[in-house]
């Protein structure tokens, strides 16, 4: 059921991310976008621009589908290459994304522009909560590795396979 209780239109939205790792603020994105989309595509990007990830392809994936496994309109998938012939691929009719802060809205606008000259696709967003205005991914790798407790910031799957990560790290 949507917000007011009808039911969502057979639409298919795609998700994309990095997710190295998911985040609660990811997964409230996840679950709110899965109330107005007939379907929804988790899409992790096989390799994320500018970085190596911390966390495998796998680990990303299965964090997530453990996390997601109670939506039963949300799948996991990844994707290589642009986003913009994945959507057309899995013939998708729109691209949800979170907006945390205002410093996110400049590098979303020409995305969400570039992917529409690219392929007719409009990017929606969905204001993220305001518990995870301030989380990223790469804020809670930063303090978990130094030993911060970031246990309220990633679901508890998410939190277990970082502290296998952080013991396989410091053996
Ligand atoms: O979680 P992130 O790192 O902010 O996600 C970024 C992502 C995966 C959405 C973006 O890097 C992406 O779409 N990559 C695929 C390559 C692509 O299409 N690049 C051009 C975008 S205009």
């Amino acid at each position: 059921m949507n917000a007011n209780g009808r039911p969502p239109k057979a639409s298919r939205a795609i998700y994309p991310g990095s997710f190295d790792p998911p985040t609660n603020g990811h997964l409230d994105v996840i679950a709110r976008a899965s109330r107005y989309f007939g379907d929804l595509i988790v899409a992790v990007v096989v390799n994320p621009q500018k970085r190596e990830p911390m966390f495998t392809l796998e680990e990303r994936e299965a964090m997530i589908r453990e996390c997601v496994k109670d939506l039963p309109n949300v799948r996991v998938e990844h994707f290589r290459g642009l986003l913009a012939d994945y959507v057309q691929d899995r013939e998708a009719d729109v691209i949800v994304k979170g907006l945390r802060v205002v410093s996110d809205f400049e590098n979303e606008m020409s995305t969400a522009l570039m992917n529409r000259s690219l392929s007719d696709v409009d990017t929606m967003f969905l204001m993220s909560d305001q518990r995870y205005s301030f989380v990223s991914s790469s804020i809670v790798k930063e303090v978990f590795f130094l030993g911060g407790d970031v246990a309220a910031l990633v679901p508890a799957p998410v939190m277990r396979i970082m502290e296998t990560k952080r013991a396989t790290l410091n053996r």
